[in-house]
């Protein structure tokens, strides 16, 4: 597991395995655009506070997933313990 805290919302959650970044902000009551949930379409991409994204979707360019300041948080993860996201 892994810890998201969301900056504009003041809400941190824990984020087990199994469970995306965007249901377990869903669930503690954050609201994020979505659509696909399959990291294909773009609509949940998010600004990056801190912290070091795991990518899985299929939006982001090399480059992008290198800098790490965008994720898609509908199947990406974390490498590190913590991210702070602009949400
Ligand atoms: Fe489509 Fe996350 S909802 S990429």
């Amino acid at each position: 597991s892994f810890e998201v805290v969301c900056a504009r919302s003041a809400v941190t959650v824990t984020v087990p395995a199994g469970t995306s970044i965007l249901d377990a902000l869903y669930a503690a009551g954050v609201e994020v655009d979505s659509s696909c949930e399959q990291g294909i379409c773009g609509t949940c991409e998010t600004t990056v506070l801190e912290g070091e994204p795991d990518h899985r979707d299929s939006v982001l360019s090399d480059a992008e997933r290198a800098a790490g300041k965008t994720m898609m948080l509908c199947v990406s993860r974390a490498r590190s313990a913590r991210l702070v996201l602009d949400v």
